[in-house]
């Protein structure tokens, strides 16, 4: 591994939801290592996070990731330059083990600290990949921010302070009930497609007709930038009881799950032709939902840069809507590699970058704060 004199390391660590995370990253873009220990085979069998399991998990694995982190990176401890940690938003108890840990890092290495706003870390999930693509987005964007956590969209603009970015960000609007991948979650949950529900109803949607059930928009009063997924998670429960010849197929697929039989290619073997209509049409409309929002968003305040960043910008047709529309020449969309688009240090490491170039320091009274908004 090379690292120039100039370039500075950042260790980033992220643990706010169901991933203890650590990384190195070099001047803010050059990624040298990224290390994830997902818990997601710990709360599959909840079918959603467990607060008090994750936060244990991430007591059990925050020392080895920071360490392997490190490790793969090439470097030492001390060769870090600074220590950029989650902050906010996500679960409280999580998000001591990290902010409590790199405190103590810090201390013990008398190395900056460095808050940093998990969503901003989604937006700089952008940059990072960008930057390895050799591109470079133009300033201001709409950025949709889709997770299991949050359905957000956000105006992005940066201005240079004394040769630093500094970047602001201002809400758009946001969902009024569940995000998008927690709709994806609970959907699969009903259909028994395991968890997380994403990728499992990404790689069965392709195989139904998409105009088979029809859901209707959310009429959203007030602003129109905001968005809803529970009426949709409703209909597609009473669609299920509208229709219980489908009961049987959800309880072999329930009983394949408990035999760990959960992948894709078993469960979609397990799915009727109805069921696979059902989920194409689910994600149609959630896909439909996604980019005429965010479009309608980057029209009104004519903008053609757009961001999409978070676990549900890994969807195979969000991604292919968002790039035929930009295949149309009116818009640059920019979306992190699926690895990073779900949660993961490197990108807490690029945004605390920005913030330690700006001389920002957070000191040993830094707190987590579970709702932590981006501004
Ligand atoms: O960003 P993330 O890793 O964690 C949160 O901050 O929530 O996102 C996880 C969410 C889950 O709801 C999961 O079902 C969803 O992202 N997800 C997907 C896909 N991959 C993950 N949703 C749709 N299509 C996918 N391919
Ligand atoms: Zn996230």
């Amino acid at each position: 591994m090379h690292v120039t004199t100039r370039e500075h390391l950042i260790l980033g660590i992220e643990s706010s939801c169901d991933e203890t995370a650590a990384s190195i990253v070099a001047g803010g873009r050059r990624i040298l290592s990224s290390v994830i220990a997902s818990q997601v085979d710990l709360h599959r069998k909840y079918g959603g996070v467990v607060p008090e399991l994750a936060s244990r998990e991430h007591l059990r694995r925050i020392v080895p990731v920071v360490r392997e982190a490190v490790e793969q990176a090439g470097v030492t401890l001390p060769d870090v330059d600074a220590i950029a940690v989650t902050q906010g938003p996500g679960l409280i108890g999580a998000l001591l083990v990290g902010v409590t840990y790199g405190k103590a890092l810090a201390l013990a290495l008398r190395k900056p600290l460095i808050a940093v706003n998990h969503l901003e870390g989604h937006v700089h999930a952008v940059f990072l990949e960008a930057h390895a693509a050799g591109r470079r987005p133009e300033l201001p964007s709409v950025c949709l921010i889709v997770s299991g956590g949050h359905t957000l969209l956000y105006h992005v603009a940066s201005e240079a302070s004394h040769g630093a970015p500094r970047f602001s960000y201002q809400r758009i609007g946001g969902t009024r009930d569940d995000a998008a991948g927690e709709a994806y979650d609970k959907v699969a949950r009903m259909l028994a497609l395991g968890y997380p529900g994403g990728p499992v109803i990404d790689r069965l949607a392709p195989r139904g007709n998409a105009g088979a059930v029809r859901f209707t928009e959310p009429k959203m009063r007030g602003n129109a930038s905001d968005f809803s997924f529970s009426g949709l998670k409703t209909a597609v429960f009473y669609h299920l009881r509208r229709n219980p010849q489908l009961e049987p197929e959800i309880e072999a697929r329930r009983q394949a799950l408990a035999r760990g039989e959960g992948g894709a290619d078993a469960l979609r073997a397990l799915c009727t032709p109805e069921t696979l209509d059902l989920i194409a049409s689910f994600q149609r409309r959630v896909v439909h939902n996604l980019v005429a929002q965010t479009l309608a968003a980057a029209r009104e305040r004519g903008i053609r840069t757009i961001f999409i960043t978070g676990g549900v910008a890994a969807n195979s047709e969000l991604r292919r809507t968002f790039e035929a529309e930009a295949a149309g020449g009116n818009w640059d969309v920019y979306f992190p590699s699926r690895a990073l688009s779900t949660d993961n240090a490197a990108m807490i490491a690029a945004a605390g970058y920005a913030r330690y170039l700006a001389g920002e320091r957070a000191d040993s009274s830094l707190d987590p704060q579970a709702n932590l908004p981006l501004a």
